[in-house]
């Protein structure tokens, strides 16, 4: 059975002192434990290691994620960051293809496909993104180009342990506009890349990948999509910058 995931994207908000802050308030929401949901936070970079000493501190009930990885190990990358740094701070996670990144940074999914083998090489998990534009779907072709999108950006990786390696779909109409795409919509898509996977990785590994839901997703909505059969969790941003709104959604994933 796939545990279920709700991962906070905290996106370029929360200085330092305020992401301190926003973890010790959510370690205190969480203190009675998260069941059998894993709980992920992602803070800018800069404030991640704040974040692990809150985690560790307070033996908090989520884990540490980075936003963004570069696929080299070391060397003249001018503000890029390497895997083996975010392993020595404590991120077991990283985001990677966000459609922000694609969008205004460029990023193709060779890149993705890159950094998913590097985190992987280094035990931390991928949390890969990926999502049609308003676009692609009025045309009707979104399942074909998230399926698309999955091969490329799983191309060549070898996954042994099938919770190590997780996919959040996010309709890029749907992140940060108010308007979510509907439980039904979600299905659709989480469950043609299931289908992909099957055909990637054999039933066993794709029956074990999380699929996530992202785009919109709230503590009023989060239990429409946590029904389906092939979303496993919600990647969140907006919401996921108050303590309590955040926790009210790990909490309707416990339930
Ligand atoms: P949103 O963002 O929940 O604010 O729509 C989700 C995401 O982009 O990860």
């Amino acid at each position: 059975m796939r545990k279920r995931m709700i991962a906070g994207n905290w996106k370029m908000n929360k200085t330092f002192s305020e992401a301190v802050e926003l973890a010790s308030g959510l370690a205190k929401e969480l203190a009675d434990g998260t069941g059998d949901v894993d709980v992920v936070v992602a803070p800018p970079a800069v404030d991640l290691k704040g974040v692990a000493e809150v985690i560790e501190q307070e033996q908090a009930a989520f884990a540490l994620s980075a936003q963004n990885v570069y696929w080299e190990e070391s060397g003249a990358y001018t503000g890029e960051t390497a895997p083996n740094m975010l392993e020595a701070i404590g991120a077991t996670h990283c985001i990677i293809g966000h459609s922000e990144r694609r969008d205004y940074f460029h990023e193709t999914d060779e890149e993705i496909n890159k950094k998913a083998k590097a985190l992987m090489a280094h035990g931390i998990v991928p949390i890969s993104c990926c999502g049609e534009s308003l676009e692609i779907r009025e045309a009707g072709k979104h399942v074909e180009f998230v399926v698309d999108q999955i091969k490329k950006d799983t191309e060549g990786l070898e996954i042994t342990d099938p919770s190590k390696y997780v996919i959040a779909y996010e309709p890029i109409w749907a992140i940060g506009t108010g308007k979510t795409a509907t439980a039904d919509d979600a299905q659709e898509v989480c469950g043609a890349i299931r289908a992909a996977l099957v055909e990637i990785f054999g039933q066993e590994i794709a029956d074990g990948i999380r699929v996530l839901y992202g785009g919109s997703a709230k503590p009023d909505n989060i239990a429409g999509f946590l029904e389906k059969e092939d979303v496993d969790g919600a990647l969140v941003g907006g919401a996921s910058l108050k303590a309590d709104s955040f926790a009210d959604m790990v909490r309707s994933a416990m339930a």
